[in-house]
């Protein structure tokens, strides 16, 4: 069941990026509550503050939309919060406009 929900995101993903679609499918007023109460507590016993200087430091790792997606559905799978596809979207697209900011075509 897992490896289903984690291929069926994939396929989602992949389809999101190469159809560039106009705008992000999640909302990011959705998405805030969820990553403050799933992913925030990790980065912030890492970083301090409330953590958000791991998705501003010099070296960071995500460099593009695809690559926040895919970052986002990794890490729901690594710790299993068992986010579903639309609350990955939310994240996805609160990260991008507090934090990340891509353009999106
Ligand atoms: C168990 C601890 C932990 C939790 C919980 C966690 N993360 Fe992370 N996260 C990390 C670590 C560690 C890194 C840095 C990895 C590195 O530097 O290689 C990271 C990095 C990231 C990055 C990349 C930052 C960059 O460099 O651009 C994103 C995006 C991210 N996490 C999103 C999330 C989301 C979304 C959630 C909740 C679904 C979440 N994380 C929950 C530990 C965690």
């Amino acid at each position: 069941m897992k490896i289903i929900t984690m291929v069926l995101t994939a396929v989602a993903l992949l389809t999101i990026s190469s159809s560039g679609f106009a705008l992000l499918p999640g909302k990011a007023e959705d998405g805030r509550p969820l990553h403050d109460n799933f992913c925030m507590g990790c980065h912030v016993s890492m970083q301090g503050d409330d953590g958000s200087a791991i998705y501003l430091r010099s070296n960071r790792r995500v460099n593009s939309i695809e690559g926040l997606m895919g970052q986002v559905a990794f890490c729901n799978e690594q710790i299993r919060a068992g986010l579903n596809e639309y609350e990955i979207d939310d994240i996805v697209a609160y990260l991008n406009e507090a934090f990340y900011r891509f353009e999106i075509d």
